[in-house]
This record gives structure tokens, sequence and C-alpha cells, in this order.
């Protein structure tokens, strides 16, 4: 049995009185986190979004509303009437914002009853994420995730003030399109007016964005959905959330600073923290060579070092083999971890092998000696060359990766964001930007053994490499550029092909002949004909900032409803099976059903 609302209106939010309030009438709503039974007083803990507040049942003011009072469950949904009190002395809780006063109930609402929950609604929870997810309207509940998805909303905020601001257009684009290469797969979506069409989800609004730059909109930006359906990490979700740009008449640099100054606009406003201008910038070798990855940690030194020169023609076979093989033989000095256990080293090997490194060498740095699988291949001078070129001191622990340059960089890349963290070396207090800029323009597929654009194939190539666009495709260099913040790419854009001629040397530098780019891409060609201006943009993967920004492990504690590893909705259970008049009617037939 629950009461109506009728005129009863909230006066307060649950974090909003305190001493300044004793003695007047408030109206409180809210869910019930907590009852307690004392000595015939009952007193509940009332919960909104905001905060909590004491209310108290006391006999003495109302026998029949206290009487009422002993139905009340955790997640009943009431609202109280009452009158402001200060706490007696020593009941004051100085962990609650309104922990100096109670609310004395002279009038109490039941305006629903709850199921007893499947976890309780507080933060430092021991259940497994699936059922938070299943749950999740009230996992949702939950102080920690109602503060991420308000920060959230805070950040779109801001960036939405700042962009205004500089006379930036927020235009919606189509989310049933035609496919648009990001370097995922499409979801698909079958036409039912068209049998056997179907239009892609937009992985990017990538070619609206260029084309609205042809329209003269000048600035626009978007904060939208994407959609890719690739294989799901802590930092992927399959529909995910871009905050999109791009600007007419720009370079590189224009689209660089005006990103930076985001930032700072965005940092200042949600986390109270100035930021330095202009950002750290390392081009794409750069980044690669000293720290592995094209998204480099740079909270802390540890770099790389390369020393294949050395071993070339060094006694250890292994070593010389790969790079005469076109490999490369890198170090990593893991300083003063001479202690690694056996299990610790074999652990690590285990690490790399993830990322196809078919071993990990390392060399104990002894006060006279070095204890290692690898040290008797060395000659004393060879020993000397590494020691010098890696700053081996006794104590430390060095590793070893030989491989192909991908493979190696990859492999130490990430052990080295790993000892990173376990050995303390990152302040996680500290926001650190960083550019990558100067990308290779393609780079070779090895499984669909072809080139492939590296960011999506409207990205214009560095003027000074033009020429090898047809010479050596590989070797050109591209007006992208990437932000990438505490080791996390949040974002990538670049200066675009304007102009249709060059568009088409890039196309054919991926292996596309003219009748596939025209059926593909014919749309964009034609309109880099009729007047484009030079433009440029970036996407900012909002998802991912706020999680930054909300310390959090994951995007899925910054989506309100998150796709599990499986791209499955455990609330909805979505995916779900189609009926089979649907799928008549849009001529589909399921091959193999289930599972
Ligand atoms: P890009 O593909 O680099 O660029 O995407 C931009 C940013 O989006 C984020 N991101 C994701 N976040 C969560 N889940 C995903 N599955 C996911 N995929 C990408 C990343 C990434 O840096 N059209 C271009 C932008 C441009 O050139 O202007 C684009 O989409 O943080
Ligand atoms: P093995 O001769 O295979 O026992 O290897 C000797 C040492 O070299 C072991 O510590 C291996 O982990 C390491 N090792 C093997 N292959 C590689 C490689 N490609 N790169 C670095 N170390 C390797």
């Amino acid at each position: 049995m629950s009461d109506k609302l009728g005129d009863m209106r909230k006066t307060h939010t649950c974090c909003e009185l305190g001493a300044d309030d004793v003695g007047t009438e408030a109206v409180l709503m809210g869910w019930v986190q907590r009852r307690r039974d004392h000595g015939g007083v009952i007193f509940v803990d009332l919960r909104d979004r905001e905060g909590i507040t004491q209310v108290v049942f006391n006999p003495e003011v109302s026998r029949k509303i206290h009487e009422k009072a002993h139905a009340i469950r955790s997640e009943y949904v009431i609202g109280v009437r009452g009158k402001v009190e200060k706490r007696l002395q020593g009941m004051t809780n100085p962990k609650l914002k309104t922990g100096e006063i109670e609310v004395f109930v002279t009038e109490l609402k039941i305006l629903n009853t709850a199921e007893t929950p499947p976890f309780m609604v507080e933060d430092n929870l021991d259940v497994s994420e699936n059922i938070r997810l299943k749950f999740r309207h009230i996992d949702l509940r939950r102080p920690l995730l109602q503060k991420n998805i308000i920060k959230r909303h805070a950040a779109a905020a801001s960036i939405r003030q700042y962009l205004n601001n500089l006379g930036f257009i927020d235009i919606e684009t189509p989310v049933l399109t035609r496919s648009t290469p990001e370097g995922a797969r499409d979801y698909l979506v079958p036409s039912r007016v068209n049998p056997s069409l179907f239009y892609a989800l937009p992985q990017s609004p990538q070619i609206f964005k260029q084309l609205l730059m042809v329209s003269g909109f000048d600035r626009y930006y978007q904060i939208v959905k994407c959609f890719r359906d690739e294989d799901l990490r802590a930092d992927r979700q399959p529909e995910f959330t871009q905050i999109d740009m791009e600007m007419s008449f720009v370079g590189e640099d224009d689209v660089m600073e005006l990103t930076e100054n985001m930032m700072v606009h965005l940092l200042r406003d949600a986390q109270d923290v100035d930021l330095k201008t202009p950002f750290q910038r390392l081009s794409y070798d750069d980044a690669v060579g000293r720290f592995g990855l094209d998204k480099p940690d740079i909270r802390f030194a540890l770099e790389l070092v390369d020393i294949s020169d050395i071993v070339q023609d060094a006694g250890f076979k292994l070593f010389a083999d790969v790079v005469k093989k076109g490999g490369i033989v890198k170090a990593l000095n893991a300083k003063g971890c001479i202690n690694f256990t056996r299990k610790e080293i074999d652990d690590l090997t285990e690490f790399v092998s993830v990322y196809r490194a078919k071993g990990l060498a390392w060399i104990k740095v002894r006060e006279d000696s070095w204890q290692s699988p690898i040290a008797k291949f060395f000659t004393d001078d060879e020993k000397q060359a590494l020691a010098k070129r890696i700053d081996m001191q006794p104590g430390d622990l060095v590793f070893f990766v030989a491989d192909q340059p991908k493979i190696t960089n990859e492999a130490l890349g990430h052990l080295r964001n790993f000892l990173g963290k376990k050995l303390d070396m990152v302040n996680e207090d500290t926001f650190s930007f960083v550019w990558i800029t100067r990308f290779p323009l393609l780079e070779f597929d090895e499984n669909e053994k072809r080139n492939q654009a590296l960011h999506h194939p409207f990205t214009a190539p560095l003027d000074e490499d033009c020429d090898l666009l047809e010479k050596d495709p590989l070797s050109v260099r591209s007006k992208a550029y990437d932000l990438v913040l505490n080791g996390s790419e949040i974002g990538g854009g670049s200066i675009r092909i304007h102009q249709r001629t060059l568009q088409e040397r890039v196309f054919a530098a991926l292996g596309m002949d003219r009748e596939t780019y025209e059926e593909k891409f014919g749309f964009l060609l034609s309109a880099l004909e009729s007047g484009a201006p030079p433009h440029g943009g970036i996407a900012i993967g909002f998802d991912r900032l706020v999680m930054i920004l909300c310390a959090q492990p994951s995007i899925r504690d910054v989506i309100a409803f998150p796709k599990t590893q499986k791209a499955a909705c455990l609330l909805t259970n979505a995916p779900a099976q189609a009926v089979k008049a649907q799928l008549d009617e849009l001529y589909l037939r399921i091959k193999n059903p289930g599972p």
C-alpha cells in the first residue's frame, strides 16, 4: 500500500539542511538508505542524489506516524514533513553535511515500497559487475556512480560553453548512414524499404563534418555517439561518445592550440586544476622509440634503450640474428630491482608474451658480476658497451626484447607501463598531456596484406612527403595528431585532404582502384571539387576523458548504461532475437540460430 503524493512538495534536498535551519519546517523526499529502531524511536537515513539527512519518528511527536514508520524498509520511497532540530550533543555526525541536524517527522507518506535490493546501495560493494549491470538502475543510485555521471554532465556542459563562445555550431549528423572507415567493423542495420540493402551506424561523423566545412559552416562540433564493432576492453565500448570538432582555414597548430585551451577550460571547471600550455609534443618516431608506444605515459621517466648496433655482431646469436633479419633489440633498465624473484621475472615473461614477444632476457647487475642467462655470450668489450649505453649500475635489473620493431616496442612499452605502476613511479594525481604528431600516413596490415590508413583515408600527408606517395607510400608522414593523457589516447585528428587529386592519390596508395573509390566515396570526391576549404579537426574520446577525470579504472563506470565485454546490455538483454515476422519483412534468414 502506498500513499499519494497529493499536495506534498519537497522543500529541500537531502544535503541542504543545517544548523541555520533549526526550528523551521521542511519537506524531504527520497529513498530509505537505512532504518534503525532505537528504544522506541525510529531513525531513517533518507537519501537523494545530493546526500543524506537523518529523519526521526518519535512516538511522542505522533504515535500514529511512528507506528506507520515500522513498515519502512530499505529503498522505500518516502516523503516526510517535519521540524528541523539540532542533534543532541555527542550525536552529531561530522561526516555528513547535514550531520548537525535531524528532522522530527510530523507527516509521513510512503510513496512506494521496494523489493529487498540485490545489493546494498553503497560504495565499496563486493558484488560482481554483472549483477550490478543487471540491476543498473539500482547500481546507479550509489554515491560514486551518481558522482561520476554528474561530473560527466558538468564536463559536457563546460565543453559546450567553451565551444559555443568560440562560434562553434552544434550540428547533428545521421546515425543511419554509410560505412565510415575508422578501422573497426561496422554495425549494420537492414533497410526494410530497400530489401537487401544496409545502413551502417557511423564509426564517427568524419565525412559529414568534412561536408559541413564544404557547406561553409566554418566551425562545427557535436557531442555524439559513435559505433564500432570491435573487441572490447576497459577503455572501449561498442557505442561511445566523442567531442567531435571540425574547423575551416586551419593548420595543425590551430587545432592543437584550440584543443589545449579547451582542456585548460575543462580542467579548471571540472577539476580545479590549472594546466600549463603548450602541451609537450612528441613525433610518432620519438614516442615509439623512447617509450615503445604511440600513447606514452610520460608521468615517469623509464625509457627504452636501443642496443641493436651493439648486439648485431655479438656472440649472442639470438640477438644478432634478429637484427640481421631487420628486427631490433631494446633494453629497459628497472633501476634497483635486482631483488625481483625468478617467479616475478617469469610472470613478466608471460606478460610480454601477450604482446607476441618470444622471450624476455634479463641481467641482474651485481657489484662485480652479471647474473643472467645470457651474460656468458658477451665479450668484455660488448659488456662495457652495453653497461654504458643502458647506464647499468649495481642493483639494476635490465630486461631485453629482440624482435621485429613493432613487437619489440609494444612489448617493452607495455612492460614499461606495468613497471611504472608496480614500482610506484606514477604520480596518480597529475594530468599529463602529450601530443603525438607526424604519424605515418599508412601502415601495412599483415592480416590483409595491404596498406591501411593509420588514422583514416582523409588525413592529409605532410606537404614535404607528398612526392613519396607513389614511390614509397609507407614512408609518408601525415598531418595527424593524437592527444594522450596519462598514457591513454583520449583524442585524435588531422588536417584533411581538401583537393580531389590528392585524395585520389591516397586512395590509390591504399590499394583502391577508381571504381572502388568512386562507388564508396564518389560523393566526397565530388564535394572536394565544389569549393572545399582547407580544413581539419579532432575528436576527443569523451568517455575516456571523463574516466580519467573521475579516476576510474573503466569507462563503464562513467557511462550510465554500458555494455559488457560481450557487447551485451544485461539490463535490457540486448542484443535479442528478432521475431520471424520482422526477419521476413527484412528478407533476412538466420543461418545458424543460437547459441
Ligand atoms: P579516432 O578513431 O581516433 O578518431 O577516435 C577519437 C577518439 O575516440 C576514442 N575512442 C573510443 N572510446 C571508447 N570506445 C571506443 N571503442 C573508442 N574508439 C575510439 C579515443 C579516440 O582517440 N574521425 C576521427 C577524428 C578526426 O579525425 O577528427 C576519429 O574518430 O579516445
Ligand atoms: P633460451 O636460449 O631460449 O633459453 O633463451 C635465453 C634467454 O633469452 C631467456 O631468458 C629467454 O627468455 C630470452 N629470449 C628468448 N627469445 C628472446 C627474444 N626474442 N627477445 C628477448 N629475449 C629472448
